[in-house]
């Protein structure tokens, strides 16, 4: 572990106070110039942990589908199976924002569709701010859910639940794409959007956007220019098999697990555990 390490990373992290991190917060951030971190979380306890190591913004993503599910893309998951993981990522969180990803399928068909699903997040899954991924076509829903007084957290580049139009998980936004994925970036700070997901884009193009927009960007897969950066869990503790080229590995969760699983069969076979002091008399 660096020395560097805090428990508090950030000046965003607005629970100084004792309350969670606000969307003003993230925008006092970029004025500032401050960088931030945000993880995805799927669960109390992994919550209680990002949470407390000061990290001020948590998704609870639709990532969830594969590293949560085991299905091999985002386009399964419900809202009815996102819901539960969303408040179960509050509950066990006291001063993080957190974002709820909205699934494939539950906001695309109109502002109204939008509003409904965010609407459940917000009350059953106790959410602060949600996320959707898109750019012009989503901007009726983005304006829908800002007059709602839903905060609104954008997604362009690598949009996972569009996997089937791109043909496959690769960069976008090269070339003449940079051009149209700027515009769709200013239309959505236009809207309303608080901030926006830049995922697997060329880092010059990220950087621009990045000086050309007055709300946050964040990054995965897109560079160092952007002004916080995301990771799944999983990827970033090392428990993902094959991750993608942009995930840097802090820990070999993988590999710790397997050891410690591997050990606890070797004393349950060999005897030796329970010992003394794990058995009540
Ligand atoms: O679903 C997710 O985890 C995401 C992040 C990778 C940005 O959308």
């Amino acid at each position: 572990m660096s020395s560097s390490v805090t428990s508090r990373p950030t000046a965003l992290y607005g629970g100084q106070a004792g309350r969670r991190v606000t969307v003003r917060d993230v925008a006092a951030a970029k004025e500032r110039g401050e960088r931030w971190p945000m993880v995805t979380a799927y669960d109390a306890m992994t919550a209680k942990v990002f949470d407390e190591a000061g990290i001020p913004v948590l998704l609870v993503g639709d990532s969830a589908a594969m590293v949560v599910y085991g299905y091999d893309s985002t386009l399964p998951v419900t809202v009815d199976d996102l819901l539960p993981l969303t408040a179960a990522v509050v509950r066990g969180s006291s001063r993080a924002m957190v974002v709820a990803d909205l699934p494939f399928g539950s906001y695309q068909a109109s502002p109204q569709q939008a509003l409904e699903t965010a609407a459940r997040f917000m009350k059953e899954g106790g959410a602060h701010a949600v996320k959707l991924e898109g750019g012009r076509r989503v901007l009726p829903q983005v304006e829908a859910l800002v007059s709602a007084g839903i905060p609104v957290m954008a997604h362009l580049g690598l949009t996972p639940q569009s996997v089937n139009t791109f043909g496959g998980y690769r960069v976008q936004g090269r070339g003449q794409a940079g051009d149209e994925l700027m515009s769709d970036a200013k239309d959505l700070e236009y809207a309303g959007a608080f901030a926006v997901v830049l995922e697997c884009v060329p880092a010059e193009l990220a950087e621009r956007v990045t000086r050309s927009l007055s709300i946050p960007t964040i990054g995965i897969g897109a560079g160092p220019s952007t002004d916080a950066q995301v990771l799944v869990w999983q990827d970033l503790m090392g428990l993902t098999p094959h991750p993608a080229k942009f995930v840097k590995k802090y820990f070999d969760l993988a590999g710790e697990m397997d050891r410690a699983v591997r050990a606890f069969a070797d004393e349950v076979v060999g005897g030796a555990f329970p010992a003394a002091e794990h058995s009540y008399h």
